[in-house]
């Protein structure tokens, strides 16, 4: 059988996965240290709520592989993967939920990140949109999730792990440098996610972050005017 290489992860895709990569570990280690470093904490989780929001767009208007609609698997590929008789390109159908997975609970972390507070200094952005009790509450639920989170990252590498040395199936080099060797002739390279395309998904991860920064929020009260200094 002819092996031929093809496109399979954009540019975008990976940048995404990397940067996400590198700001989770920003965000565990300021979240775990606390401190002073809960500030960097929250621009940091910012952050990952402006690259979530992007994926999100991506997975519509993305490239094909990167589309939710070529990966969001139904219950029949499930079983078809796991009978060992599903051939495709891209995320295999348990891949595809341990991503769903994964985006899943990275939104709900950011979302109760931004209504947060440590009882010290810091308030996410977004606290004055609710009750001290339900920031308490939220707080506690993001708390919780970080174990979540842990645990779905390590079956996310376990997992990559297994594929490397077990089906001997090198799944980061594509996610580095964007192609796949592919032996089926029917493959074909991924397909859009142009310019167009890329600047909609920018443009919705910059209003994503200008609303989770407060943008909607009314402004707080001007400060009472300063009392003029008796003249004694
Ligand atoms: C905080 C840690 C991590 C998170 C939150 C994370 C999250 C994700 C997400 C959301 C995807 C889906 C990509 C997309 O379709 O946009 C993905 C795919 C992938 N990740 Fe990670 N990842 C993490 C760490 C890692 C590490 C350390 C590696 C390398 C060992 C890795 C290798 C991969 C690979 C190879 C894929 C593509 C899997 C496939 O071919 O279906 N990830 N990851
Ligand atoms: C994916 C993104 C995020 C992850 C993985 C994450 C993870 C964590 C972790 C590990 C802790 C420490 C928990 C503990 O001490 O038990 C923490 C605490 C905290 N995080 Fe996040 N966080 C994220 C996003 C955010 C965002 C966006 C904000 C606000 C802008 C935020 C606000 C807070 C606050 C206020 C605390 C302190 C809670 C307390 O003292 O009880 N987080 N986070």
């Amino acid at each position: 059988m002819n092996k031929r290489t093809i496109r399979i992860w954009d540019l975008p895709v990976r940048v995404f996965h990397w940067a996400l990569v590198a700001l989770m570990i920003g965000v565990f280690t300021t979240g775990l240290i606390g401190g002073n470093l809960i500030f960097w904490h929250g621009r940091l989780g910012v952050a990952i709520a402006g690259l979530l929001a992007f994926r999100l767009a991506w997975g519509i208007v993305g490239s094909t592989y990167a589309r939710f609609a070529h990966f969001v698997p139904g219950p029949g590929s499930v079983l078809a993967y796991l009978r060992g008789q599903w051939t495709g390109i891209g995320h295999n159908p348990l891949g595809a939920l341990s991503v769903l997975g994964l985006l899943a609970v990275l939104l709900f972390q950011v979302g109760s990140g931004l209504v947060a507070n440590d009882d010290i200094a810091f308030e996410g952005p977004l606290y004055a949109a609710v009750s001290k009790n339900t920031s308490d509450w939220l707080t506690g639920l993001h708390r919780q999730n970080t174990w979540i989170i842990g645990g779905l990252v390590a079956l996310h590498v376990l997992a990559i792990l297994f594929y490397a040395h077990v089906k001997k199936d090198n799944l980061v080099k594509p996610m580095i440098t964007g192609t796949k060797e592919v032996y089926d002739p029917a493959a074909k390279p991924a397909q859009g996610g142009g310019l167009v395309s890329f600047i909609l998904a920018l443009a919705v991860a910059g209003v994503t972050i200008w609303v989770v920064t407060g943008g909607l929020l009314s402004a707080p009260p001007p400060p009472p005017p300063a009392q003029s200094v008796p003249a004694w």
